[in-house]
C-alpha cells in the first residue's frame, strides 16, 4: 500500500485473475472501486445496506456484499465478479432453467449460487433455500433459481 499523502492510497486488487492498482480513500467501498475504477459493472448498486445481494461478489470463493466491504480491506483477497465467471455450469443452468431475471439481481444470484454449488456439492433443498436468502428479487418467485442450483448439484453426481 502506498499513500499519496492526500488521503488517497494506492492498493492492489486481485480481480478475476488479474491484478490492478487502484487509488482509494479509506471509506471507498469495494463496490465503488469495482464499478468506477475497474469498469466492472456487473455488481450492482441497489440498497447499499446489505439487504438485497445485488452487489454480491466472491472473495476467496465466499459471497460478500461489496457495498459493505471496504476496498482497502480487500487487497489480500482473490475477488471474482460476474465478469470472471464466463461459461460456468451455474450460468448455463440459469439459462436452461429459465432462471434469468433482470440485470440488477441476476449477477448476484449467479455468483451466490456458484459459491453454493462449489462449497456444498451435496446441498439439500433446505440448504439451497437458506443460502438464497441473502439475495432478493422483488418481482418473481425463486423456484427457477432453485431448480438451476439443483441441476448443477445433481449433475455433480452427489445428490
Ligand atoms: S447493494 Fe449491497 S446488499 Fe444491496
Ligand atoms: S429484481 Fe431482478 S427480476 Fe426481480
Amino acid at each position: 500500500m502506498i499513500s499519496n499523502g492526500k488521503s488517497k492510497t494506492v492498493i492492489e486488487l486481485h480481480v478475476n485473475g488479474d491484478s490492478h492498482e487502484v487509488m482509494v480513500r479509506s471509506g471507498d467501498t469495494l463496490l465503488d472501486i469495482l464499478r468506477e475504477q475497474l469498469g466492472l459493472s456487473g455488481a450492482k448498486r441497489s440498497c447499499e445496506n446489505g439487504d438485497c445481494g445485488a452487489c454480491t461478489v466472491l472473495a476467496d470463493g465466499k459471497p460478500i456484499h461489496s457495498c459493505l466491504s471496504l476496498a482497502i480491506e480487500s487487497c489480500d483477497q482473490s475477488l471474482m465478479t460476474i465478469e470472471g465467471l464466463m461459461g460456468s455450469p451455474i450460468q448455463q443452468a440459469f439459462v436452461d432453467n429459465w432462471a434469468i431475471q433482470c440485470g440488477f439481481c441476476t449477477p448476484g444470484f449467479i455468483l451466490n449460487c456458484h459459491a453454493l454449488a462449489t462449497e456444498h456439492p451435496n446441498a439439500s433443498d433446505e440448504v439451497i433455500e437458506e443460502w438464497m436468502c441473502s439475495n432478493l428479487c422483488r418481482c418473481t418467485g425463486y423456484q427457477e433459481i432453485k431448480e438451476a442450483v439443483q441441476s448443477v448439484v445433481r449433475a455433480s453426481g452427489n445428490a
